[in-house]
């Protein structure tokens, strides 16, 4: 692909400002030597204004999701895309969650700009469980986990049973539940099927991929070994 396309995609600018960029001799190679808005490059050997340039498509990211954060490219309020660089919102694919954490919970939230990625993560083939640590607003009553083990609980408007969830209890208010699929609001609403409330969520991880020292609001790119340890299982 020519570099003027390559960068405009990437969401340094339109195309008019993106070859304003190389008119200026913004874009060099490695060396400092300018490049041409039809020259054709690996990305990796490209420098705008000195600085490497953002990631090609093809990429996947994990993001500390705060609580007050909406998984949406547009929505009032504060959205997930403000934490990342503000390149990545007008990326060419564009990036999105993989899945959704609702705008209260927080935790390990997934983005990629590839789709065949994000359908094998999500697809129910892969098997990937992912771990929440819920607080409750009533202690547990004990009967839970076999409840949410069962492979028969419905829950309302829903078509067809959860299938078998695992739930470990922390203390009589804190839980952590490991889900094999992801329907809407499932934390929330399994607990309120058997009459508490979740005070407050947070996804820990998907498959073999903790958050590990991530801060709120932090993120990083993921590499294949990243990838690769993903889909291992835990
Ligand atoms: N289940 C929920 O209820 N909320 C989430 O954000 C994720 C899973």
């Amino acid at each position: 692909m020519k570099l003027l396309r390559l960068i405009a995609n990437l969401g340094y600018g339109s195309r008019k400002q993106v070859a304003a960029m190389f008119r200026e001799g913004l874009i060099t190679d490695l060396d400092g030597e300018v490049l041409y808005a039809d020259d054709v490059i690996d990305a990796s050997k490209v420098l705008v204004e000195d600085e490497p340039l953002d990631p090609p498509p093809g990429i996947l990211l994990m993001l500390h999701k705060p609580v007050g954060y909406t998984c949406s490219h547009k929505d009032q309020g504060r959205l997930i895309y403000d934490l990342l660089p503000p390149r990545y919102h007008v990326r060419k694919p564009a990036l999105s969650s993989v899945g959704r954490l609702d705008r209260d919970t927080s935790g390990l939230l997934l983005m990629t700009d590839d789709g065949a990625l994000l359908h094998r993560i999500i697809s129910p083939k892969s098997r990937l469980p992912k771990v929440y640590r819920a607080t409750l607003a009533e202690d547990l009553r004990g009967d839970e986990a076999a409840t949410f083990a069962s492979g028969t609980l419905m829950l309302e408007a829903e078509a067809t049973p959860l299938l078998p969830a695992e739930l470990e209890v922390i203390s009589p208010r804190e839980a952590r539940l490991t889900l094999h699929e992801g329907r809407y609001h499932q934390v929330r609403r399994m607990f309120a099927a058997v009459g508490n409330h979740v005070e407050s969520l947070h996804r820990q991880r998907i498959g073999g991929m903790a958050l590990e020292d991530l801060e709120a609001g932090q993120w990083r790119q993921l590499d294949e070994r990243d990838t690769a340890q993903l889909f291992a299982t835990p």
